[in-house]
């Protein structure tokens, strides 16, 4: 399926500004109707959750629907699904509840290749319980699997399911199997996966799976996904008055509906990209994003399957955005080698996202960035919170990071290599 990416920009009303953006790792831009779910939401008629009036069942509807719609994306029960203000908030809460059930002596594992948000909350939670931290180190762009060594006080193992600088995806189904041979939970940072792979939370074998709806298009804010029954093992400090349900239990305060609403529309527009040349009206995709009947909780993925399902228009939308960016990505990697020795390519893993990290022989990144910015092409220079793979890698801070989204085009990436071949001169 070729994605038709004139018809998907054109629901982008940022990309009508003659910018073209390179930082989807960063946060991706956002179509109109994820914009219009969160405004109807918060300017509807709409109070706190409850079943008596219109209001509450409003409330309570947008509730449902977010967590179907992620049940769907990530592939687990309804009931899994947790909202949090971002994945770091999400990881510094599950750090806490989980390190109650740790003991003086035990070990946890994280890695070289993580994000700051999937390492530092871990390591702190740790040395409050008295817990051994072991890492698995890098080798070049992938994990060195030699390094990892899960034993029968491993409790926790925290790895990413892609890197946000260097997009290598480490094979996560051999380090949660080995993981589980241990005993141990698997935690997985799915932040920068979630944007260019359909997540399968079982295949992949995370026991926890966090991502962000602010990189595929939502809202900024973080959302976990586990089995509800491992949800009802933990038990988080709470209010007195507080429901105690799951997954309720581990959201604290009133739930941001307009966000959630917002957030569901993104799952929804999504779902909608691999058909998006047939149904090019946004208005049809917002209104069902707002206006469908709320599915019903439980079982694997939140509406019903089957063909047609929800899932499996994601399915093929996430085939159509895989395709599209790996051409994208080739057409980059191919003029970044045409620009020869000036030049060094970071994210070199065989199996990687459209994630392309460089810095640049004897010049400062940060300037090229500024350069790249004064021709309208937006690619960050920095150290992304990598803050271990940086170290390990001796990557120079600031590193150069081209991330792709599926609304970028093949005339984008040329606009960029010309801009930084100019740079270069
Ligand atoms: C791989 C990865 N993990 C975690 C995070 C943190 O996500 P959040 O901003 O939702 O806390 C990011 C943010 O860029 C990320 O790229």
């Amino acid at each position: 399926m070729v994605l038709d990416v004139a018809a998907l920009r054109s629901h982008f009303p940022s990309l009508d500004h003659g910018l073209a953006f390179f930082d989807g790792p960063g946060g991706t831009q956002t179509p109109r109707p994820v914009g219009e779910a969160i405004v109807a939401t918060m300017t509807g008629p709409i109070s706190n959750r409850g079943t008596i009036s219109t209001t509450e069942r409003t409330a309570d509807r947008v509730v449902t629907e977010f967590r179907a719609a992620y049940a769907d994306l990530l592939g687990v029960p309804a009931g899994g699904i947790v909202h949090g203000r971002s994945a770091t908030q999400l990881t510094y809460d599950f750090s806490r509840h989980l390190a109650r059930t740790w003991q003086p002596g035990d070990e946890i594992v994280v890695s070289r290749l993580d994000h700051d948000a999937n390492v530092r909350p871990w390591i702190q939670a740790a040395e409050q319980a008295g817990v051994t931290v072991r890492w698995i180190e890098l080798d070049g762009a992938s994990l060195d699997l030699d390094t990892y060594r899960p034993g029968e006080r491993t409790r926790l193992v925290a790895v990413t399911a892609a890197s946000n600088v260097l997009g290598t995806k480490p094979p996560l189904p051999e380090i949660a199997e080995r993981a589980r041979a241990a005993g141990a939970l698997v935690w997985v940072d799915g932040v920068h996966y979630a944007a260019h792979d359909l997540v399968d939370v079982d295949a992949l074998g995370a026991d926890f799976f966090v991502c962000s709806p602010y990189k595929f298009f939502g809202p900024h804010c973080g959302v976990l996904a586990a089995s509800p029954a491992l949800l009802e093992t933990l038990r988080p400090d709470k209010l007195v008055p507080s429901t105690n349900a799951v997954p309720e239990r581990f959201e604290f305060g009133t739930l941001p509906y307009e966000q959630l609403a917002g957030a569901t529309a993104a799952v929804d527009f999504l779902a909608a990209v691999a058909s998006v040349s047939a149904r090019p009206a946004p208005a049809s995709v917002s209104a069902r994003a707002v206006s469908r009947p709320a599915p019903a909780a439980g079982g694997a993925g939140g509406s019903p399957a089957g063909p047609g399902s929800r899932r499996d228009r994601l399915a093929a939308s996430f085939a159509a955005i895989h395709e599209h960016e790996l051409a994208l990505r080739a057409r980059l990697e191919e003029g970044l080698r045409s620009l020869g020795d000036a030049i060094t390519v970071h994210s070199t893993a065989p199996d990687r996202t459209p994630t392309t990290l460089i810095t640049l022989e004897g010049r400062d990144a940060r300037e090229a960035q500024i350069h790249l910015a004064g021709l309208g092409v937006l690619a960050p220079a920095g150290s992304f919170y990598a803050y271990e793979p940086f170290r390990a890698l001796k990557l120079t801070d600031p590193a150069l990071r081209v991330g792709l989204a599926p609304y970028n085009t093949p005339e984008e990436i040329d606009r960029f290599l010309t801009g930084l071949a100019g740079f270069l001169r």
